[in-house]
């Protein structure tokens, strides 16, 4: 899988009246955030923008006019100076709101997923929608514990799901966690037959970790999709011997 560089911003919402938050989008974007009503998700909406356009930005490595539009399926597209320059993937949950950015290549070799989930007691844990058999006996073994693990399992479907961007969408079972280590922070996926040609013959790498913020800990998780064999090519996988999730890096790293 080469190397391509993806670019994290991670935004925690700063307060102060929705409007504020609104104000530092773009009119086409503030177009679409007012769809959505007032309050919680029109909050989200912005700061999802918000940490596109830092992202999108840091993976330019230029301050341009950034806009993430929404496409014909939900999914956020990217226009830099009118042009699709970058490629990006969003989320948002509680009080922060996450995205990837990656410099737009030829069609199909590269995209990614993003995924947020704040640490909770979830529903998910034993969700036959969720999660097979398969998965939850893997879940139910988890070292750090059933909840965190289906928890971050989710994120890892959500990410990968994202990073295939499927038209039209498919279920949970469409993409089966085959593995999965809190420490240091990987996952293996495969995807069923409604998604297998949207992979092709790419290959899906996912990185998960845990985040501290001011209200507490969040699971994020990403999912890169790129020409070759395996999830987890010889010498890609995260190295390191520590004893709890792995942290993500203030706002860079990936
Ligand atoms: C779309 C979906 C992935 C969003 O996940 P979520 O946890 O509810 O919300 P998140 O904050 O993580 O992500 C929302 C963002 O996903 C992005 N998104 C929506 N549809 C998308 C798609 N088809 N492809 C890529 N990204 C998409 C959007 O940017 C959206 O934010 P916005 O509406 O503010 O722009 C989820 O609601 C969904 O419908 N999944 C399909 C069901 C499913 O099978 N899930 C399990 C994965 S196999």
């Amino acid at each position: 899988m080469p190397g391509r560089r993806i670019c994290l911003a991670i935004l925690p919402d700063p307060g102060g009246p929705e409007e504020a938050l609104l104000a530092a989008l773009t009119p086409e974007e503030q177009g679409e955030a007012r769809h959505h009503p007032p309050g919680r998700r029109r909050r989200q909406f912005a700061l999802g923008r918000l940490a596109a356009h830092r992202a999108i930005r840091r993976a330019l490595g230029v301050e341009l006019t950034v806009l993430v539009l929404v496409g014909a399926h939900g999914e956020p597209v990217a226009r830099v100076d009118g042009a699709a320059a970058a490629g990006v993937s969003l989320s948002h949950a509680g009080r922060l709101a996450v995205a990837c950015a990656w410099l737009a290549g030829p069609e199909r070799e590269f995209s990614a997923g993003i995924d947020l989930e704040r640490v909770r007691p979830a529903e998910l844990v034993g969700s036959p929608y969720a999660f097979s058999p398969g998965e939850k006996a893997m879940l139910g073994s988890a070292p750090q514990g059933e909840l965190l693990a289906s928890l971050a399992a989710w994120t890892v479907k959500e990410a990968a799901w994202k990073a295939l961007r499927p038209a039209p969408p498919s279920k949970p079972a469409e993409i089966e966690v085959t593995a999965l280590q809190l420490d240091p922070g990987w996952a293996r996926v495969e995807v069923g037959p409604r998604l297998a040609p949207r992979l092709g013959e790419r290959a899906v790498r996912v990185r998960l970790g845990l985040l501290e913020a001011a209200n507490g800990q969040y699971l994020l998780t990403v999912a890169e999709v790129a020409p070759g064999k395996g999830s987890f090519p010889a010498g890609r996988r995260p190295e390191g011997k520590r004893r709890s999730p792995p942290r993500w890096p203030g706002e860079h790293g990936v």
